[in-house]
């Protein structure tokens, strides 16, 4: 059986800058509180009314698809991984294919929606296709566009200071070397915590989104016997429209999940922490990153942090952050490169690389 590999990288950051001292304007938070809990200096917003999710995704697309020498009319299948879709339907996967104008063709998309582990998930997906031999070109994608969603009142600033918008894309192919490429993936998840990290609304709960499913919750839903409303006043009005989560909570199921889904696959590839060349990890948090750093024994160079720069970017940290690492040259053939994630669900995974 063949083994896939990513033929081609591609990244897109919106040009607008935000920092912390811009946020300072307008809730209350301090640089100072954002940096040392998080890391995190300054986002990139997508621009207002005219940047999307797909547009942005279209944008590290075509660099991927030039990257990987191939045209875009080469893509047989587009998987597209967001948690800040365009639409609440259609998904993104068939806007970002409307986009790069190949709609002509009778390729197929898909959507994932895997929140922080969207790209491993996806990578997954896309190395199964490619082993059976089903396609040869895979387009895979993931973005966000947090900043439309956000709380931007002091209510909302432990998830607001975080989120940034941007987007990555990988071409994936067959690779005929059966010792490189993805030499596995580990997908891994929990419902049992979904509600520690999620937007509720709008969504189809009708009010019944706790973990026991009793007495549903007030959302001001119209009393009518047929027909319901998405969005309510009481939403708007108190703020219930913008994502929630238990920092803390998260924080401490972060440090175990990470070195524990990097290690199973560096296992399972007959490898040990000492052979990472590179680590990816998903751009949770810059104090996580520095954890799994110390208890895997990596030194600064292998291990890629952009959060500084562009904060939390979802599903689309990990590609962006793979894209910057690979174009920064730190990336060498040969190489074993880990990517690891862990998020929202919770949802956990990694995929361990021989370049
Ligand atoms: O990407 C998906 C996975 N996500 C993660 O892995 C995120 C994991 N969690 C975290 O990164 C951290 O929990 C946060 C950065 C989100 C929060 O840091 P923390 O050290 O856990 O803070 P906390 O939520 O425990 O809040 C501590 C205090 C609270 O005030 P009191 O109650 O002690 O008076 C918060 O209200 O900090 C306050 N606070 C803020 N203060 C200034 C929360 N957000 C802010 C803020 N600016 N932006």
């Amino acid at each position: 059986m063949l083994n896939s590999k990513i033929g081609g990288l591609g990244h897109y950051v919106p040009d607008k800058v935000v920092t912390n001292h811009d946020l300072e304007k307008i809730m209350d938070t301090t640089d100072e509180w954002i940096v040392e809990r998080t890391g995190i200096s300054e986002r990139r917003y997508g621009k207002k009314h005219q940047e999307t999710t797909s547009s942005m995704g279209a944008k590290a697309a075509l660099l991927a698809i030039k990257n990987a020498g191939i045209s875009k009319e080469d893509v047989d299948f587009i998987i597209f991984a967001t948690l800040s879709p365009d639409y609440y339907f259609p998904g993104c996967g068939v806007l970002l294919q409307r986009e790069l104008g190949i709609t002509d063709s009778a390729i197929g998309a898909l959507d994932i929606r895997n929140q922080c582990s969207g790209f491993i998930y996806g990578l997954s997906v896309a190395d199964q296709y490619i082993k059976t031999g089903m396609y040869k070109n895979i387009l895979l994608v993931g973005a966000e566009m947090h900043s439309m969603g956000l709380d931007y009142t002091t209510r909302g600033r432990n998830v607001t200071v975080i989120f940034g918008d941007g987007a990555g894309a990988a071409i994936i192919q067959p690779e005929e070397n059966s010792q490189k490429g993805i030499l596995n993936t580990f997908l891994h998840s929990d419902g049992t915590y979904a509600e520690k990290l999620i937007m509720v609304n709008p969504g189809a709960h009708g009010g019944y989104h706790n973990d026991k499913m009793e007495a549903p919750v007030d959302y001001g839903y119209p009393d009518a016997e047929y027909g319901e409303v998405f969005v309510t006043q009481k939403m708007l009005d108190d703020g219930l429209l913008s994502p929630h989560m238990e920092g803390q909570f998260v924080f401490k199921m972060a440090v175990v999940k990470f070195p524990e889904v990097i290690l199973n696959g560096l296992s399972k590839a007959g490898l040990t922490a000492k052979d990472i060349d590179m680590l990816i990890p998903h751009q949770a948090n810059l104090r996580i990153s520095q954890f799994v750093q110390r208890k895997l024994g990596l030194r600064d160079e292998q291990i890629w942090n952009n959060i500084q720069r562009y904060g939390n970017t979802t599903a689309a940290s990990v590609p962006i952050a793979l894209s910057e690492a690979m174009e920064s040259g730190m990336i060498k053939e040969g190489n074993i490169v880990c990517l690891a994630a862990f998020g929202s669900g919770f949802t956990w995974a990694s995929a361990t690389i021989r370049w």
